[in-house]
């Protein structure tokens, strides 16, 4: 594991709705640096920012036109430099999104394979050999697309249809036009890809939050060639930049850490058991009974065996992606998740505005390909003067609206009550810091779970026990520990008398194990 992420608890940046320095109405890299002292003083110490590279924004930048270019909305590479440069100076490491499984149809490089005679991007996407054969229905295409131009042939698609997948070859090759995974084009694309992470690295990019890495090559159902694809990228990168950090949009750990990622997000999808946490109409972090956290623990346990040594999974608190945890959860609700969170091993990531507990806006228009994930996406509300903060333009030119709601919550409201979310979780995170045995490896040891129940028990490190009870009763269980010094608690102590564990309704405590 590299050193930096032991420690690191990680602040994700949705770059259009962050912060907003030029008045056009969408946040910029400008409005990434002026607020690093608010990221460093809530305690985060490494930024992940979604794709901030030059896109028609068909899909939210994930359909990236130019990879080697910061799209001039956002500011340009100098700025990212810069903000790389002062990030560090605060102790702030920054990864940017590397989407290697498709470009937007704008691209330089689609363009070119658009044309019927023959050049160096003929083959860098995925074509059929006649534009009547379609080339879906193989894993890991969604789709097939014909008549953009004369080119004989029908192009696979990897999410949106504006987003022509790349080629890796087959893993198994049925027809005469799919490629092998090591014809000369499928690695000519991987060579690119291999540039590109250079060219953010040698700029002063700390590493990349890979965008569905599990998809490269198709017709791959165990991901084993893919796996191997990766393995085949890492040992180029890994020599030239041994800090750098690599974090999948996998979901299957057992997969993306043996691939050579340091790290995998436990996902909606996959078989983490993710949702079940905080967003299912019955999670288990609410006070309503019922909501079970034990597939989860299975499968997390399960995976730690698998991935001892190999790497570290990650649950965030959400993404630009999903509803917000608040969507589901009330304020107490979501503290006891944040002391969850942060007291779980792997690096920690707080989607932003997670941290006051924005609210997921229900019943907006979709903004460039974001369709229901748009109430996610909402402006960062940071006080309350013109436009929350976000931005001095005029409020029909914001990128998608603010929260319309008077009694929304924002940074400077947050920050001065002492109650709210944002000063737990800050609390929480200054433990985090604090001690070693609640870091990214210490190890895990869940003590008590049952099914659809109260309290939540384990250990972290040998040394802390962690004991949540999420439920509005008194909770009981029996532990063999002897316990010292409280660390941090949140609705009263779990109190250890006789061998029996009583935990408070609606509690989290930390508790030293002697
Ligand atoms: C996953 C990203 O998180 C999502 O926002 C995007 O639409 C798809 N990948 C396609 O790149």
């Amino acid at each position: 594991m590299k050193e930096w992420l032991r420690d690191a608890v990680f602040y994700q940046i949705y770059p259009q709705s962050f912060n907003d320095t030029n008045a056009d109405g969408i946040g910029d890299i400008q409005g990434i640096i002026q607020k690093l002292d608010y990221i460093k003083n809530t305690g985060f110490n490494a930024i992940w920012i979604n794709p901030c590279y030059t896109s028609p924004f068909t899909d939210a930048g994930y359909d990236v036109e130019d990879y080697y270019t910061i799209a001039p909305r956002y500011g340009t590479n100098e700025d990212i430099k810069n903000l790389f440069a002062q990030a560090h100076a605060k102790g702030i490491r920054v990864i940017l999104d590397l989407v290697p499984g498709h470009t937007s149809i704008t691209c330089k490089w689609f363009q070119e394979s658009l044309k019927p005679e023959k050049n160096e991007y003929s083959g860098r996407y995925i074509w059929t050999d006649y534009v009547w054969k379609g080339c879906d229905g193989y894993s890991g295409i969604s789709g097939s697309m014909r008549g953009l131009s004369d080119r004989n042939g029908s192009f696979g698609v990897n999410y949106y249809s504006t987003q022509p997948a790349l080629n890796y070859g087959f893993a198994k090759i049925t027809e005469s036009w799919q490629q092998s995974v090591d014809s000369e084009d499928a690695v000519s694309t991987c060579n690119a890809i291999i540039d590109i992470i250079r060219h953010w690295l040698s700029l002063g990019c700390d590493g990349f939050r890979v965008d569905m890495a599990f998809s490269l090559v198709k017709d791959d159902d165990e991901h084993l060639e893919t796996i191997k694809l990766w393995k085949r990228i890492f040992n180029v990168i890994r020599p030239e930049f041994p800090d750098a950090v690599f974090v999948s949009e996998w979901g299957q750990p057992d997969e993306s850490l043996i691939a050579g990622f340091d790290m995998d997000f436990l996902l909606p999808f996959g078989d983490s058991h993710y949702m079940d946490l905080f967003r299912t109409d019955n999670p288990y972090f609410s006070k309503m009974p019922d909501g079970d956290a034990l597939p989860f623990f299975t499968k997390y346990i399960e995976n730690v065996n698998i991935t001892k040594g190999k790497g570290l999974m990650c649950i965030p608190s959400g993404n630009h992606d999903i509803p917000r945890i608040s969507y589901k959860l009330d304020d107490e609700e979501m503290k006891l998740a944040y002391a969850f969170l942060m007291s779980m091993p792997g690096a920690p990531f707080i989607y932003y505005g997670d941290e006051i507990g924005m609210k997921y806006v229900e019943g907006l228009k979709s903004v460039e390909g974001a369709y229901n994930r748009t109430g996610s996406r909402t402006p960062m509300q940071w006080d309350n003067s013109l436009n929350n903060g976000f931005s001095s333009s005029s409020r029909d030119k914001l990128y998608i609206p603010i929260d319309s709601d008077a009694d929304k919550p924002t940074v400077e409201k947050q920050i001065s009550d002492k109650s709210s979310i944002y000063n737990e979780l800050k609390k929480l995170i200054s433990v985090r810091h604090l001690y070693k045995a609640l870091q990214a490896d210490a190890e895990f040891e869940l003590v008590h779970l049952e099914k659809s129940a109260s309290p939540l028990v384990y250990k972290r490190g040998g040394k802390i026990l962690v004991a949540i009870n999420v439920s509005d009763k008194a909770a009981k269980c029996e532990i063999k520990e002897n316990l010292g010094n409280v660390i941090y608690e949140l609705g009263g102590s779990a109190v250890l008398t006789d061998d029996v564990l009583s935990i408070p309704a609606c509690s989290a405590s930390f508790i030293e194990i002697i």
